[in-house]
């Protein structure tokens, strides 16, 4: 007996049934979403990725952050991300509308980052961070990220975008200063700009329990 026919029509139903759940069904219901046009204070939420902050977020997708921190704030019965200060309230689609790949992430070896930039808004903190963990939490376990840093001699005057206050072991040797480079440069620009503490209708502050 021929089985061909039924096997296309099987082929054609699986492919089909796929597109219609992960392509169609999430379009219809979420590819109208809008930026917030927000009258009080005259800004759009999300508010767009803009400057060096493009850049940094390939820097953060070919670094392979998002294999240690996701960018999502969850407010499941479980969850206690918001007692943890990791926002101020969940991260809803919307949220992601203007990025092009959203680094939603599964796994949180580190903190979630979604708002990092709230958190930590002094760049040498951030670039003293990335060049040596160590420097601030010694017994972490994020990997530095040094490649993206430069050791020079200083020649008549230090630069103005060398790290300041590296101490003890993680100090360059003397005469020495760390310059970041420019992926590193977008990269911090990318992480301070991760502020999602916009008011939201659909995501309201939760209230203390
Ligand atoms: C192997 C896992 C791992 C990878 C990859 C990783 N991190 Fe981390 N990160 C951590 C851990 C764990 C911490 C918590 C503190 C510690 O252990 O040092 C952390 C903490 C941080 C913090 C401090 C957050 C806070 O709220 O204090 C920042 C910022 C950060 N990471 C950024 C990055 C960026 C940017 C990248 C990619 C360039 C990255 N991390 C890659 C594991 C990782």
């Amino acid at each position: 007996m021929n089985k061909l026919p039924l096997l296309f029509t099987g082929i054609l139903i699986a492919f089909g049934a796929s597109w219609l759940g992960l392509v169609a069904y999430p379009v219809s219901n979420l590819g109208h979403l809008q930026p917030l046009d927000d009258e009080d204070t005259a800004g759009y939420f999300p508010p767009s990725v803009s400057g060096l902050a493009v850049a940094g977020q390939k820097v953060y997708a070919s670094a392979g952050c998002v294999y240690c921190h996701s960018q999502q704030v969850r407010l499941d019965p479980t969850s206690t991300d918001i007692a943890k200060k990791l926002g101020v309230r969940q991260t809803v689609p919307r949220d992601y509308i203007r990025e092009k790949t959203a680094f939603l992430g599964k796994r949180r070896i580190g903190q979630d980052l979604s708002n990092v930039g709230a958190r930590i808004s002094d760049a040498n903190a951030l670039h003293q961070y990335l060049y040596e963990p160590a420097t601030v939490t010694p017994w972490g376990k994020m990997p530095s990220y040094r490649y993206l840093y430069k050791t020079t001699k200083v020649v008549s005057q230090p630069s103005a975008d060398a790290i300041q206050g590296l101490k003890g072991p993680h100090a360059p040797p003397a005469g020495y200063e760390v310059i970041p480079t420019e992926d590193a440069k977008a990269l911090v620009a990318y992480l301070l700009s991760l502020n999602k503490n916009y008011p939201l209708p659909e995501s309201p502050e939760p209230t203390a329990k």
